[in-house]
């Protein structure tokens, strides 16, 4: 199958010490750190932008998986590649006209390009840039509605990663919202890869078993 990424979201970690939180989760075994960065707009909810991921960088070589909860990602592509961003997953609804250039962009900037797409919004929407000669890298599946950590695991957007899953195998898949070890047999089944886990992780005493849980889940 397609390599198992585990990414703690530092939504959930102490922001006041966000590098020693970040050196933490690696050692429990974290592939990647998840970056969740809004704008108070596309969610209801404000967190963190360039110059924390520049911050954090000089803290670690760790591949930072940003995650765009932003209405206009195209302003966030120069200043997040030159801060050290290593993923730029940006959101299908707010780029149905510019995806194209985003990807380019992204791309030329040396980043990864994602798409990820809210649980109300269908699958059939990404598949133009998942197939084209200009294309995305990964698909981010959101499992809750974007804006917060802690929310429920939505069990309904299994359909859209089953169907991802068979129509591309070895297509990077993400899930993001309310991953845990009570639901992440049914994200890996239906074929999800890259897995974010933000309170389940934060919230245990004991953050390396969680990981290594949501792993061997993928890896089975
Ligand atoms: C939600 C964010 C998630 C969030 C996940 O908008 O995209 O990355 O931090 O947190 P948990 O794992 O607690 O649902
Ligand atoms: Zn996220």
């Amino acid at each position: 199958g397609v390599a198992a990424k585990i990414a703690p979201s530092m939504l959930s970690s102490d922001f006041a010490n966000l590098a020693s939180e970040a050196h933490r989760m690696l050692k429990d075994g974290a592939d990647w750190l998840h970056m969740d960065i809004m704008d108070g707009h596309f969610v209801p909810n404000l967190t963190l932008g360039a110059p924390v991921i520049q911050s954090l960088r000089k803290h670690t070589e760790a591949y930072l998986d940003c995650h765009l909860m932003v209405t206009n990602p195209l302003d966030y592509v120069e200043p997040l590649a030159k801060a050290g961003a290593s993923g730029f997953t940006f959101h299908v609804e707010v780029s149905k006209d510019n995806w194209q250039e985003l990807v380019q962009r992204i791309k030329s900037k040396g980043m990864t390009p994602g798409v990820a797409l809210k649980p109300g919004t269908p699958i059939e929407e990404v598949f133009p840039l998942v197939e084209g000669e200009i294309h995305v890298d990964m698909v981010l599946v959101m499992t809750v509605e974007p804006g917060f950590g802690g929310q429920k695991f939505m069990p309904e957007t299994m359909d859209k990663v089953r169907t991802l899953r068979k129509k591309y195998p070895s297509l990077d898949i993400e899930v993001d919202g309310g991953l845990g070890p009570s639901t992440i047999d049914i994200a890996a089944s239906a074929g999800a890869n890259c897995i974010v886990a933000g309170s389940s992780v934060f919230g245990s005493p004991e953050p390396a078993k969680v990981i290594s849980v949501l792993r061997t889940s993928v890896e089975e």
